[in-house]
């Protein structure tokens, strides 16, 4: 009996498995190859007598000291309140944060995604995380669902160039682009809130559940929370007309949901006639 074997997996076809899975990026610039790490490891040492090996232990160099993780705790989140506070510019903020080494995700992400668009437009969208394509640009919606919501801002007359202000929650893109922990949003927090507070947009925009729940405090759903004005208040008292709608990327899985964001885009642009007079 003759047995037949599998053909080998085109590898396209297993990358694009990867990909599909959210292992597209390689952490490091070089590959490593394991395998001859531990065929070059030194043959283990034949076991000592206790006293020769205490005195070997006491004489040996201290270990390698690893890179300091930034470990998220609420040390970090409250160095992060801190600093944001005290950036008086979108300029300084941006600074900062490309200097802040309190979120781990910073480690993984090959930038900082700060914002996009034009800082003194009317209208500030805010999302959740950068993604691949972000990562790689340095810039919030860039990809899919950046060119999703170009179509659907230039469906209401407004130009990302200079009618929008983009940013997200979340400045670092997470590793496979996982759902940031609770931690490390807590941290980025502040980080946006004065992004928010610097900008001064007149209306605010929030794409998804995750911006809503940050920036109103909201627990509801999206498809809940989505249609319905609230008012995001900055540190100094300022409340701004906030419209959640749903993320782009979700309207790209589920395009019938697109006449719902279509309704808030309308919402919007009518908010928007009304404060600029
Ligand atoms: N999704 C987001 O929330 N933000 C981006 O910048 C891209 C995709």
């Amino acid at each position: 009996m003759t047995h037949q074997t599998d053909p080998l997996p085109d590898l396209a076809d297993l990358l694009r498995f990867y990909a599909e899975a959210g292992v597209d990026d390689a952490i490091g610039e070089e590959p490593v190859d394991r395998f001859a790490e531990t065929a070059a490891q030194p043959a283990p040492a034949p076991a000592r007598r206790p006293e020769t090996a205490a005195r070997q232990e006491a004489a040996a160099p201290p270990p390698p000291t690893l890179p300091a993780l930034a470990v998220p705790d609420e040390a970090q989140a409250a160095k992060a309140r801190e600093m944001a506070r005290e950036a008086r510019t979108l300029d300084e903020l941006r600074e900062m944060l490309e200097r802040f080494d309190g979120c781990n995700l910073k480690l993984t992400a090959k930038q900082t995604a700060f914002s996009d668009g034009n800082p003194q437009a009317p209208l500030m969208l805010v999302g959740e995380a950068p993604g691949r394509d972000e990562d790689i640009a340095g810039r919030p919606f860039v990809g899919r669902s950046g060119q999703l919501l170009d179509r659907m801002l230039s469906a209401i007359g407004i130009a990302r160039a200079d009618g929008a202000y983009i940013a997200n929650v979340i400045p670092w893109r997470p590793p496979g682009n996982r759902t940031p922990t609770p931690l490390e949003t807590e941290i980025c927090r502040p980080f946006i809130e004065r992004q928010i507070e610097l900008a001064n947009p007149k209306v605010l925009v929030t794409l998804g559940g995750p911006s809503a729940k940050v920036l109103l405090h909201a627990t509801d759903g999206v498809l809940k929370l989505r249609g319905k004005w609230r008012t995001h208040v900055t540190a100094s008292g300022v409340e701004i007309p906030t419209m959640p709608t749903l993320h782009p990327a979700y309207l790209l899985r589920n395009p019938a949901h697109k006449k719902l964001a279509w309704r808030d885009f309308l919402e919007v642009a009518a908010k928007l006639d009304a404060v600029s007079g």
